[in-house]
């Protein structure tokens, strides 16, 4: 199995009041795949997968990736694991603006150690002819696969992308779609990806519905259809 997630649990508090936004998770994943986490505002989507990413530790339970107890790793173990295994890719893109396209690729290849080649990359993203342009030359659905091609370029055995098409219009957000589609494919990276948007898990091979914290539905997708089919 390659993502383990045993009771696990999570609360924050705030002030008097305790929140609990994981509330006993127990469920496994398979190499390869790609998954939604579909759930309304507050259910535990962003906490599930910064807790899965070793930015946010339980409070209970237990999550092991590909063979590692990330759960029981301390801080320079965790972030040996965040550059080595994992991609993120955010709603707000995050590049790093100081940087051109071609750089904040570099910057997130030497972190992997068997990363690709940032041209590839960047040819699959479609960015490579402007590779020397600054995120600000850019608009906000080319920012995003400048995101992406940062976290493929280390080749990471699991990308986590937190509502990566949240803040682009439906056109942008289908390309994103479609190049997340071809990264599982092509270089059978695991994904999950967490949205409030419905449509989008018909691309899924499984969807992980979450309210309230809790896991109300596990469902394999036997006919995941092509992003470019999604509508909303
Ligand atoms: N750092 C924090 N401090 C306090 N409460 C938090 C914190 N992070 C999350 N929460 C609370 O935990 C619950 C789950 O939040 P989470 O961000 O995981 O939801 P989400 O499903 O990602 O929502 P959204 O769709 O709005 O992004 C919410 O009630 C939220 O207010
Ligand atoms: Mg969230």
């Amino acid at each position: 199995m390659f993502i383990e997630i045993r009771a696990l649990s999570k609360s924050y508090q705030v002030g008097a009041t305790k929140i609990y936004a994981l509330r006993g998770l127990s469920f496994d994943l398979d190499e390869g795949k790609f998954y939604v986490v579909l759930g309304p505002s507050g259910s535990g989507k962003t906490t599930l997968l910064n807790i899965l990413g070793g930015i946010d530790k339980p409070d209970l339970g237990r999550v092991i990736v590909g063979g590692e107890n990330v759960t029981a790793l301390n801080s320079k173990a965790l972030t040996n694991y965040r550059r080595r295994k994992l991609g993120f890719v955010f709603q707000f893109y995050n590049l790093v603006n100081s940087l051109t396209v071609l750089e904040n690729v570099l910057s997130t290849k030497y972190l992997a150690q068997d990363g690709l080649e940032p041209r590839e990359v960047l040819e699959t993203v479609g960015m490579w002819e402007h590779k020397d342009k600054f995120p600000f030359e850019l608009s906000g659905g080319e920012q995003q696969r400048v995101a992406i091609a940062r976290a493929v370029v280390k080749n990471p055995a699991l990308m986590l992308c937190d509502e990566p098409t949240g803040a682009l219009d439906y056109e942008n957000a289908k390309v994103v779609l479609k190049l997340l589609e071809n990264v599982n494919k092509k270089y059978e990276t695991t994904i999950i990806l967490a949205t409030h948007n419905t449509a989008i898990s018909r691309m899924s091979h499984k969807i992980l519905r979450l309210r309230s914290g809790e896991l109300v539905e596990y469902a394999d997708n036997p006919l995941p259809i092509p992003a470019e089919e999604v509508i909303w």
